[in-house]
């Protein structure tokens, strides 16, 4: 408000100058608002990019009080040592590599002798700067302010340059393990036991704020629940001309004087840094308008600095201001009279006031922000406030017009004590806690994360036992069977005819009947289940059940009476005596029907038929592995394929192989498909040392341990359960469901590949992995929802890459075979796991072509399943017998 002093009247310039910098009470509720919406601006995706006021996320999710995540780990803080020092001015303008070893020289001074404790120190760096935070430990310098603008910062992470400089002074074992804006320390320092304090207001030489958001409004994390302080860096405010009504030439002038011109114009209006400027600019205005100073000359006042905040804050508070009002004007060699110095006081403290206002309108654009996205109708709360310019503004005029601005909150301003460094030190023990636990959560899942060295073995390992699988008389001692299928050619398309077609041995079981025509192939089909007890209780039950799924799906297709040639696709390792002769080897994925190892199942398959008195209606004419289904039946597709793979259930590999490499079987012209039954690869020893205690927990558990160990790092069966227990693990270290019971995760098998598929889902709200674990009645919160994200991507990554090594030992073979420098292949693939992870077949063809560069590998998803392919076989069959 303007006032006539002493009675005198206002000089009309003077008056002026004083109206330019007072801002009404109803523009300081347009400027709350559109504080609001930039804010809001700043917190919404779309429009974050252009938004001034950025409101970074800074990843501290709880205040001390709060939900305790602060509140125990390292205790509290009772004693605080401290040390100031001086920074070289031009240190501010130097190179970045100059502040971080200076800071890190610092340090190791502070610390003195116990620089070269052996014990790991944790540090937390308050850097009060613009940052985008990604994580506690990792932020990136947006931009300088406030006159630092060293060299070779912006863009890079603030933490690594610390570390790095620490590093080079060898102090210790000290590790950054946070770093924070200044505002959040003060934050920090501030809670009472009855009221939380989520709101920090810094007014030093520059201005900040932050505040506790509730996470679903601040769009630029992940995180969908629970509260995140943001740093809302509204040092911006007005970078886009939102207070271009209220700037004055005064601060046009600073504006342009400073290093940033144009930025940070919020700030210019509030922070120490820049108040005795404006003040000085008023003093020249009135000067050149013989309002002041007459007679003296004033050229003093041109340059920047010369009246610093410090004696603009002295020269409106203290008693003795005007005497201090002198003392500044005559040490700049003016000789001011009695009302020179009385204007200059007036003009002090409407610069200092016009800060005030501003903050309070900025901090009554959090309260209501807070208040609105709470639903609340009134909001109780503690605001932190720090900095030098605070301690000597008038408080009651902050909290004022703050209660003017936002009469539904009730605020309570504190007065930071200790600086941000308290606040400092529970974020870093909270740091602290979350890299101790990352570096378990790290060295636990190392075993499983994969190094190039580690595939490019595994590859040279599956390219070995498959040279002994091939071998006639090394075969015996192979782990990869490599087994010959008599399957000598893929579809060439002239195949014609009408099939009956089985399919046992993945998800489900199928009956089918398949028309070869010049138009296509069509195909009717029924799936039928087969329950556990079936699966693994006799033979006899097993074969009586499947010919009864038969008889029933002829009669539903009106087949009853015809003989169709009939493709049985066998998902299972067989000894192939011939096309419609295999021997099953041993039963997997979960089967174990008594009395069939051994036998010819196709046999077992007419026993089953005369048992039934209906084996006049049975022609089987061809067994298949699904591998061998789905490379026939892409191959229809396309000619190229040559590999058939399968990652579901079970996992497996077919390709064409050259008959002279077939040691198993007479003969040296042509080709024959392979069924590599890959999933045995490391049954004998030589994948050992990729056996973590997980799967070796898993494999003890199944009703096959010690067999099909490759299988069991890849497939659907099983990916589940190294999950399962792997959290398992974590839980016991402490590091899951702290303090919750989750006796669900002992159950075996609760946890299906299928989660693996969902919870991995690019961009999946982590509320929907919480709903996922609430139903295994695991009660997750968001830090454990990643975690366990996490577990599964490391998981089923491995799995990834491990099939991909296996394929690159096939196709890099299949290329040496041809004697390409290049080969283009096709591979027809299959099964639940591919065609439902999210990830799982870019991760393996991004492997395949980095371990076998030399091959162009095409991925053709079969359409309908092996059975198709079975019937083509069989229609080959068919149509060989007839020529
Ligand atoms: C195809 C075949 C099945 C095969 C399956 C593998 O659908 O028709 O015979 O076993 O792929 O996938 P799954 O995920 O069912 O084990
Ligand atoms: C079987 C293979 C089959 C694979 C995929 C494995 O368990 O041994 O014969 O191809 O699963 O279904």
């Amino acid at each position: 408000m303007v006032s006539s002093l002493g009675g005198r009247a206002l000089h009309p310039q003077v008056q002026r100058v004083l109206l330019a910098l007072t801002i009404p009470l109803d523009l300081l509720q347009m400027v709350k608002a559109r504080m609001m919406l930039a804010m809001n601006k700043g917190l919404n995706r779309q429009t974050h990019a252009q938004a001034t006021v950025k409101m970074l996320p800074t990843y501290i999710c709880s205040t001390p009080n709060g939900t305790g995540r602060t509140a125990q780990p390292g205790g509290r803080f009772p004693q605080l040592s401290d040390n100031t020092f001086d920074m070289p001015e031009d240190l501010m303008q130097g190179t970045g590599e100059a502040l971080f070893d200076f800071i890190a020289q610092c340090v190791r001074q502070f610390l003195g002798d116990g620089c070269h404790s052996k014990e790991r120190l944790p540090l937390g760096f308050v850097f009060p700067f613009s940052c985008r935070q990604t994580r506690l430990d990792k932020a990136e310098l947006i931009s300088w302010s406030k006159g630092f603008s060293c060299s070779d910062v912006e863009g890079k992470d603030v933490v690594q340059l610390l570390q790095l400089a620490i590093n080079k002074q060898e102090v210790g074992e000290l590790e950054v393990v946070a770093l924070m804006n200044d505002t959040v320390g003060t934050m920090m320092t501030c809670s009472t036991r009855e009221i939380p304090c989520e709101v920090a207001l810094i007014v030093d030489k520059g201005t900040n704020s932050c505040f506790m958001a509730d996470v679903q409004h601040v769009q630029t994390v992940e995180e969908t629940r629970g509260r995140m302080c943001v740093n809302t860096e509204w040092g911006c405010f007005g970078d886009d001309g939102a207070l271009d009504d209220i700037l004055t030439p005064y601060d046009q002038h600073v504006d342009e004087e400073s290093s940033n011109p144009g930025v940070k114009r919020f700030e210019k209006l509030v922070g120490s840094l820049y108040l005795g400027d404006v003040v000085r600019h008023a003093l020249i205005a009135l000067a050149a308008e013989k309002a002041l100073f007459i007679g003296s000359n004033v050229t003093v006042l041109g340059t920047k600095g010369v009246l610093t905040t410090q004696q603009v804050v002295e020269i409106i508070s203290s008693k003795e201001g005007m005497t201090k009002a002198r003392m500044t004007l005559e040490a700049l060699g003016l000789r001011p009279s009695e009302r020179d110095c009385c204007r200059m006081q007036q003009v002090c403290r409407a610069v200092v006031s016009r800060s005030a206002a501003l903050c309070a309108a900025g901090l009554a654009a959090i309260l209501s922000l807070i208040r609105q996205s709470r639903g609340l109708e009134r909001l109780m709360i503690n605001v932190a406030v720090d900095g030098e310019l605070y301690h000597g503004m008038p408080h009651v005029q902050l909290d004022t017009v703050t209660r003017l601005l936002a009469p539904e909150c009730l605020v309570n301003l504190k007065l930071s004590e200790d600086g941000t460094g308290r606040g400092a030190a529970m974020v870093t023990a909270v740091a602290l806690r979350l890299a101790d636990q990352r570096r378990e959560v790290n060295q636990l899942l190392a075993p499983l994360r994969l190094t190039r060295a580690d595939l490019e073995r595994v590859q040279a390992l599956m390219r070995q036992e498959m040279d002994l699988g091939l071998g006639r008389e090394t075969n015996a001692n192979a782990s990869v069977r490599m087994l010959p299928t008599y399957v000598r050619g893929t579809p060439d398309g002239t195949e014609r005819g009408e099939f009956l077609a089985l399919d046992l041995g993945g998800t489900n079981f199928r009956v089918l009947a398949v028309r070869v025509a010049e138009k296509g192939i069509q195909i009717a089909s029924q799936i039928y289940v087969i329950p556990t007890n079936i699966m693994q209780g006799t033979g006899e039950a097993l074969f009586d059940h499947i010919v009864d799924c038969i008889m029933d799906f002829q009669m539903k297709q009106d087949l009853k009476g015809r003989v169709l040639p009939l493709g049985f696709t066998f998902s299972f390792p067989c000894k192939q005596l011939g096309l419609d002769k295999a021997v099953l080897l041993n039963w997997t994925k979960g089967f174990s029907a008594s009395d069939c190892v051994g036998k010819d199942v196709v046999q077992l398959l007419r026993e089953a038929a005369q048992r039934k008195q209906v084996e006049k209606a049975l022609n089987v004419v061809a067994v298949v592995n699904d591998t061998v289904g789905t490379m026939m039946s892409c191959g229809y597709e396309d000619p190229e394929c040559e590999i058939g793979l399968i990652v579901g259930t079970g996992t497996n590999a077919c390709y064409m192989e050259e008959m002279q490499n077939v040691g198993t079987v007479e003969g040296e012209q042509g080709r024959m498909c392979i069924n590599m039954e890959w999933g045995a690869f490391g049954d004998n020893g030589c994948l050992d040392h990729l056996f973590t205690e997980f799967d070796q927990m898993v494999d003890e558990k199944t009703i096959n341990p010690g067999k099909q160990r490759f299988e069991k790092l890849i497939s659907g069966m099983y990916l589940g359960e190294i999950v399962r227990h792997i959290l398992l693990a974590l839980v016991e270290k402490g590091i899951l469901f702290q303090d919750k019971a989750c006796p669900t995760l002992q159950n075996r098998d609760i946890f299906k590949t299928k989660f693996l598929s969902t919870i991995e889902i690019d961009g999946l709200a982590l509320t929907k992995v919480q709903a996922i674990l609430w139903d295994l009645e695991l009660q997750a919160n968001f830090e454990e929802c990643s975690l366990v994200r996490e577990v599964c991507q490391t998981v089923s990554l491995r799995a990834a890459q491990l099939c991909a090594a296996g394929l690159a030992a096939v196709v890099e073979k299949m290329r040496e075979n041809r004697g390409l420098g290049q080969l283009a292949v096709t591979v027809g693939v299959d099964g639940t796991l591919y065609k439902m992870h999210p990830c799982f077949s870019e991760h393996l063809q991004q492997t395949l072509q980095d371990l076998a560069p030399n091959c162009a590998v095409t991925f053709l998803l079969s359409e309908d399943g092996s059975g198709k392919g079975a019937a083509l076989v069989a229609a080959v069959a068919v149509c060989g017998a007839e020529s």
